[in-house]
């Protein structure tokens, strides 16, 4: 059985087809041959993508070349009046220094720190479910939920019930809905000085969530100044000296932190964990092994994450089929030659975990479900060249050992105490928008296992 896979559209479309289709969904807009092109280029008026799966080059602009391959501003514009000067957004010598201050709190040993939070979410989570067994059930919305709350526990030791939480969640939902956030800007010709304008609505929900995140940011600086703060992420960060400034995060700029780090952590593990609850349920057999293996899962203790290899197989796979990053979007700095193509400086490099996850002259059966083929050559090569679910190189992103453990832990909880199937009649379709997720939701059914 092959997994869901979204349409393809012809290989030639008119540019408004193209802008229509692609304000559909990202990925039925693309046409077939990108799951075999090792680079495609797309002409629009204004400036020209192109589209690299070709492993080495991934590579030059990912790992060797990173400087010259800048994030593009076409795809920032969107996230602006929410994310600020966030990581997310910036480049260069601003993007140095913030990753510097950043990047410890995401280190090995501090995993270990942030896993009884993790596991509380996942408690809570399990405990939540069991109000919706016997019955159809759109599962996205309890992995936002709980991926939400893994972020709220770890950077500010507080539940989702929480009142500033709990508002924050909400008003990033009304924010999402009206401003799409993968900016289309980046693959349809708009002009770049044509002004991009917010919607009113945009603007006063960014606001508005900015407001909530700063009550939490400067109540955490008090407790700092006097000496009370809990120690996780959001202590850690606020007090990490760059080592080359002397610098610290203001709060103002530890806002724009926060407001990724919840968009970046919330959006992505929530995709990805729905998407790897429905695969187990079309392949029960790896549900039975995965469940079996998460009865290990008894007490609160760290170094049981690394006995849950079938999990951590499964997820990784489920990583592969539906990245919850499809594309990322950069812009070369000066002209470059790539498949003896000469490539103008200012286009757009669509780099694109979806097509590079199953390219059909680097996997072995891409489009099908195979926990095992991590364990194959074939699986390991690809897993160094051709597997990129948390991009790759310096802007790598900063939670991606942090997403790993989140994820296997709570899928194995929720396998330990739930067997699920799927809805007749209610198959997924993926679409992008921000992160890849099911046209109609994911519905699954729950049943308690005795
Ligand atoms: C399954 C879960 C996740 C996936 C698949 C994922 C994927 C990604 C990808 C592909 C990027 C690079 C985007 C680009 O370069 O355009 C990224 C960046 C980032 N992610 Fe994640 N992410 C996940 C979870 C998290 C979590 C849990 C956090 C934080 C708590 C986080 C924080 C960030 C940040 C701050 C960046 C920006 C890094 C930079 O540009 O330097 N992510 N993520």
């Amino acid at each position: 059985m092959i997994p869901p896979k979204p349409p393809t559209r012809p290989n030639k479309v008119s540019l408004r087809q193209y802008a229509k289709l692609f304000k559909q969904d990202l990925l039925s807009a693309q046409p077939q041959r990108l799951y075999r092109a090792w680079m495609a280029e797309f002409r629009t008026p204004f400036f020209r993508s192109y589209l690299i799966n070709q492993p080495d080059l991934v590579k030059t602009l990912l790992k060797d070349r990173p400087d010259d391959f800048p994030k593009s501003g076409r795809v920032s514009e969107g996230l602006r009046p929410l994310l600020g000067n966030s990581v997310f957004l910036t480049n260069g010598d601003v993007w140095k220094r913030q990753r510097r201050i950043i990047d410890p709190a995401f280190e090995g040993g501090r995993l270990r720190d942030t896993f009884p939070a993790m596991w509380d979410a996942a408690e809570a989570s399990v405990a939540r479910l069991a109000n919706h067994t016997g019955k159809d059930y759109e599962i996205e919305e309890e992995t936002s939920h709980t991926a939400a709350d893994v972020i709220f526990r770890t950077l500010f030791s507080i539940p989702i019930e929480h009142e500033i939480a709990s508002q924050v969640f909400t008003q990033f939902r009304d924010y999402q809905r009206s401003q799409p956030i993968l900016n289309i800007a980046a693959f349809v010709p708009l002009p770049k000085w044509m002004p991009r304008f917010f919607s009113r609505r945009t603007k006063e929900t960014a606001k508005t969530i900015r407001a909530l995140i700063k009550q939490l940011t400067d109540d955490r600086m008090a407790e700092i100044k006097a000496g009370t703060a809990p120690d996780d992420l959001a202590t850690k960060i606020m007090t990490t000296v760059d080592p080359e400034t002397g610098e610290t995060f203001s709060a103002d700029e530890m806002v724009d932190q926060v407001a990724i780090f919840f968009l970046a952590g919330h959006e992505t593990s929530a995709s990805a964990l729905a998407w790897t609850l429905y695969l187990m349920a079309l392949f029960p057999d790896w549900q039975e092994k995965v469940a079996e293996e998460a009865k290990a899962l008894t007490t609160c203790d760290f170094s049981v994450i690394r006995s849950l290899k079938l999990s951590r197989d499964v997820f990784r796979e489920s990583l592969r089929l539906y990245p919850p990053v499809p594309m990322m979007v950069r812009q070369n700095s000066a002209p470059e030659t790539f498949r003896e193509r000469d490539i103008k400086s200012g286009s757009q490099m669509v780099l694109s975990p979806w097509h590079l996850h199953r390219h059909e002259r680097l996997w072995d059966n891409p489009d099908g479900f195979d926990p095992t083929r991590w364990d194959t050559e074939n699986g390991k090569t690809c897993a160094r060249d051709a597997y990129m679910p948390f991009s790759a190189g310096s802007r790598v992103c900063t939670g991606a050992g942090f997403a790993m453990v989140e994820g296997v832990l709570i899928l194995s909880m929720i396998l330990r105490d739930y067997k699920i199937t799927a809805v007749k009649g209610k198959d997924p379709v993926p679409v992008a928008h921000l992160t890849v997720r099911s046209k109609d939701g994911i519905w699954l059914r729950l049943e308690k296992r005795k």
